[in-house]
């Protein structure tokens, strides 16, 4: 595997590519990256993987600095996943001046549910990710349905942009006892570790409940964010969303059918944790 941090000898490296298929991360690889490889493989010859910690996605009270960084670790299981290029830029090789240009997605969809919480976070995300497709130029780049919201508004900044790029939707990758895997889950006690998992088995009684015919979605969202509360944590939203677009289902939407997902974020002591589940 080569190890590429500047963006001419990344282009001088991938010239003639044209099945690249690509995955972005921030390092700290587990299960859940290495599967987002491998379905990488069954799409695109070669396979480039990037490690960098977009500062920019961060807000000011976010975990930056303290963000797990494990370069050599992750260095040996790309390796072992036949990687072909591992892009792993400086901050000075990715913003070698101020990123004044961003890109900005639209606040229907960029405001909501994650970005009501972690303001300005995906106008870090999308503006990295067109930046790292640009160097990268893949055919196709795969991202985790755990990020559900992510996942879309990459997907529709691809659409919009008319990017040569195809995105690939993975699919969660849990522990056995369900959790989302996540670098994150670093950050657990192990107290903590063994009460996470919970946060995926509410979206399993909430996703049960709207199956079995109970529309009252207010009503849902409100007793599964007290149920979390009780047990300690700080939920900021457990929401049933339209697949669609992520907005509220209307009563209209709920009775012709439309497809769901429930989506969350909850705190666990300080550790901010995500999941959601298609209904
Ligand atoms: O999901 C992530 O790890 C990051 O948001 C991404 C897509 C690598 C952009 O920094």
């Amino acid at each position: 595997m080569k190890i590429i941090s500047s963006i001419d000898e990344l282009r001088d490296q991938m010239r003639g590519q044209l099945r690249t298929a690509f995955v972005p991360t921030m390092g700290n690889l587990h299960e859940g990256h290495l599967s987002l490889m491998r379905l990488a493989r069954k799409h695109g010859d070669p396979v480039v993987a990037s490690i960098f910690v977009n500062r920019l996605q961060f807000g000011p009270n976010e975990d930056f600095d303290k963000y797990p960084r494990t370069f050599q670790a992750d260095v040996e299981k790309l390796e072992k996943e036949g990687v072909y290029v591992l892009f792993a830029p400086t901050e000075k090789d990715l913003y070698p001046e101020p990123q004044e240009y961003r890109v900005r997605p639209p606040d229907d969809l960029g405001n909501i549910l994650e970005g009501e919480f972690r303001p300005g976070f995906f106008t870090g995300v999308t503006t990295v990710v067109l930046k790292l497709f640009s160097c990268v130029q893949p055919r196709v780049a795969v991202f985790g349905k755990k990020d559900y919201q992510q996942l879309m508004i990459v997907r529709n900044m691809a659409k919009q942009f008319a990017l040569p790029t195809e995105i690939i939707a993975a699919e969660t990758y849990r522990a056995e006892d369900g959790l989302a895997l996540s670098s994150r889950n670093g950050y657990l006690s192990p107290e903590e570790r063994a009460e996470a998992p919970k946060l995926y088995q509410l979206l399993n009684d909430v996703a049960n409940e709207v199956r079995s015919g109970h529309l009252d979605i207010f009503e849902l969202e409100r007793n599964a964010m007290a149920r979390l509360a009780e047990r300690g944590w700080k939920p900021d939203y457990i929401s049933i969303r339209k697949r669609a677009d992520l907005q509220p289902p209307s009563a209209g939407d709920l009775a012709k059918g439309e497809q769901l997902v429930v989506v969350a974020a909850a705190k666990l002591g300080t550790t901010r944790l995500i999941d959601n589940l298609e209904i």
